[in-house]
């Protein structure tokens, strides 16, 4: 596996991939890479010749609330899990290469609707600074697909939305959610909680599929939410938002839509703040 910190060395290798006809599939992190990153790995690999992976700690998409100085930073051990898991090269940008001008003098992407919405509400401007630096990305990787991790389920959509809004020729691939044998969703914020906190943390799924079976006894939306709310609560949550909404525009549901809905979660258990989600099916 390659690893590159400059932008110009970056597209001589992508360009040397593409003039040999080959597929490029780019999956972009910031690091702290767990088996839930080495799935999205897997999955561009599938899907392409080659697999770009960037790590790059993205300040414009961290609130002044939100410590950027201490999330956590693993090199060793992302480069040895990415080789592992079949990366071809790994892009590692500097603050400089990604904003020239500086963070606080950059040309910010707005995508309007959705990323109001949910966590979009809770951290205002985060998604922004997400669709800022993902652009920016694929202008340096020029990928023909990205994959997208769907536990992070408004960012995907957001980034969907970029991508058609701006005719990008790249295919948003977005993969499944993995998770732990108890149903928790695999998240770098999982390392913070206690050994208590981790034993209650897999009720957010168990909410989710209790709202997923509700929804199919064609229950009330609203009375559905506010249960899994209480019940988060009374088990020592702190909910953000407990929500069914449609998929594509995370908008609420017209009365009686039941198509391409997505029950949502975000939570916060002591210091750390969890999200997970489930696509109603019946
Ligand atoms: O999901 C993430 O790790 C980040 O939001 C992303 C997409 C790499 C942008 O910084």
């Amino acid at each position: 596996m390659r690893q590159i910190e400059q932008g110009d060395e970056l597209r001589a290798q992508i360009l040397s991939w593409r003039n040999a006809g080959e597929r490029i599939a780019f999956v972009p992190t910031m690091g702290n890479l767990h088996a839930g990153h080495y799935a999205l790995i897997a999955l561009a690999r599938q899907q392409a010749d080659r697999v770009v992976a960037s790590v790059f700690v993205n300040p414009t998409q961290f609130g002044p609330n939100e410590d950027l100085d201490r999330y956590p930073r693993t090199p060793e051990s992302d480069a040895q899990g990415l080789r592992a898991a079949g990366c071809d090269l790994l892009f590692l940008p500097d603050v400089a290469t990604l904003y020239p001008f500086g963070p606080a003098n950059c040309v910010k992407v707005q995508v309007p609707g959705l990323t109001a919405e949910l966590d979009g509400a809770a951290r205002p401007g985060h998604f922004d600074g997400v669709a800022t630096v993902v652009l920016r990305l694929f202008n340096m990787v020029q990928p023909d697909l990205a994959v997208f991790g769907r536990k992070d389920y408004q960012q995907w959509r957001v980034i969907d939305y970029l991508v058609r809004e701006l005719a990008l020729p790249i295919q948003i691939v977005p993969a499944a959610i993995e998770r732990d044998a108890d149903g928790l969703a695999l998240s770098s914020r999982n390392q913070y909680l206690s050994a208590q906190e981790r034993a209650v943390a897999p009720e957010i799924h168990r909410s989710l599929l209790a709202l997923q079976q509700g929804w199919a006894q064609g229950r009330d939306l609203a009375t559905l939410e506010a249960e899994a709310f209480g019940r988060l609560q009374a088990l020592g949550f702190v909910p953000d938002y407990v929500q069914i909404r449609r998929g594509v525009d995370l908008q609420k549901p017209q009365a009686g839509e039941r198509e391409g809905l997505v029950a949502l979660i975000a939570a916060r258990l002591g210091r750390t703040r969890l999200i997970d989600n489930l696509e109603l099916v019946s």
